[in-house]
């Protein structure tokens, strides 16, 4: 459906492995703990890309490696047909504008000492874009883009609520006019009341400002309302990606297909042939991710040659890829 919108981002067998080092003096590094091991994938401009997955399995670090908060340990980033990761930090800082991040947990990442006008303003003083009264203006016009009352800026992050505070993060996201925003996990600490209007409210920006995003949420539920198209992550690597659509009709992998049985369906007679499965053990750690298939201690579906060679990340149909060995032609 979006395969032939232009290109925003592009991501080429991107990986990032935090050391493990031991040792005080002489630090060695004894392992790795690989949080990213080789993602592709594009990002349409003005779509939202759902990125969905346990808690560990890499999603945040995937978001910050893609904005270059961390430095990959290989692979490739271009946003615009820029290539992120040849670029100096300088060079970085000209762009860092046009991408930005909000974050799951708004009050940590707002600074209590300051009033809202300043961690709104503050990206603006930085970059040195607005100053005096102009600044004061396009803080109320930001507060109110994001439905707060302007008047509210001299206020301190704890005198409001959790969507509130949301509100506020996004604001300051807005304030040098991205065009691309990761959004990691932005809903996920609020009230499921509160959940709908905020990323209503994302919705409402993204039409009006031409943003595109990528969405990181922990459960399918979270995502499908958002996004236009679906990667679905486990232990470092994404194992199916497809439209929104496509996806929750017809999830191919069968880690996607146990998500998807944990998503209540509105439908009762679909609720009631809903078959659950329930996946047996826990998820690998990081640092020692299973051989082959990263999925294979784990897979209903697991056979012999999946715990010795990796399955192909690949298209099995138009814009649908998944990577399973049981995917595709022959099965
Ligand atoms: N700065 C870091 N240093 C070392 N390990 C990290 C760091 N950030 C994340 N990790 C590890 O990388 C893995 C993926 O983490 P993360 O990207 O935060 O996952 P998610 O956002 O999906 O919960 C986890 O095992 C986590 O502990
Ligand atoms: S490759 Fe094998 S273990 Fe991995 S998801 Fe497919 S069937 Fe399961
Ligand atoms: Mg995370």
């Amino acid at each position: 459906m979006t395969d032939d919108r232009k290109v925003l981002v592009r991501v080429e067998d991107l990986k990032k492995h935090f050391p493990i080092t031991s040792g005080i003096i002489f630090s060695r590094r004894v392992g790795a703990i690989k949080a990213v091991d080789g993602i592709s994938f594009d990002i349409h401009q003005g779509e939202t890309l759902g990125l969905v997955g346990e808690s560990g399995c890499g999603k945040s670090t995937t978001g910050r490696v893609i904005l270059q908060l961390y430095r990959p340990s290989s692979g490739r980033v271009f946003f615009q047909g820029m290539e992120l990761t040849a670029l100096s930090d300088g060079e970085l800082r000209l762009l860092r504008p046009k991408m930005q991040m909000i974050f799951q947990d708004s009050y940590a990442a707002l600074n209590p000492r300051h009033s809202v006008g300043k961690i709104v303003g503050e990206p603006m003083v930085i970059h040195g874009v607005a100053s005096g009264r102009e600044l004061k203006e396009r803080v109320a016009e930001l507060l109110a883009l994001v439905g707060l009352n302007p008047a509210w800026v001299d206020r301190y992050p704890h005198e409001f609520s959790g969507g509130q505070r949301q509100r506020v993060g996004i604001a300051r996201a807005l304030a040098l006019h991205p065009s691309f925003i990761v959004c990691d996990e932005p809903v996920s600490a609020l009230d499921v009341s509160i959940q709908a209007q905020v990323v209503n409210l994302l919705q409402e920006l993204q039409e009006r400002l031409g943003l595109t995003y990528l969405f990181i949420a922990h459960d399918l539920s979270m995502v499908q309302h958002i996004s236009s198209r679906v990667a679905v992550m486990y232990l470092g690597k994404i194992v199916e990606l497809a439209s929104r659509d496509e996806l929750f009709d017809t999830p191919l992998h069968p880690y996607t297909q146990s998500l998807m049985s944990a998503v209540p369906v509105p439908n009762p007679k679909v609720e009631r042939k809903r078959r659950r499965i329930i996946l047996k053990g826990d998820v690998p750690s990081p640092a020692h991710p299973p051989e082959g298939c990263v999925f294979s201690t784990r897979c209903p579906l697991v056979i012999d040659e999946c715990s010795r060679i990796e399955p192909e990340y690949r298209a099995v149909r138009l814009g649908h890829f998944v990577a399973c060995h049981r995917v595709g032609p022959g099965w």
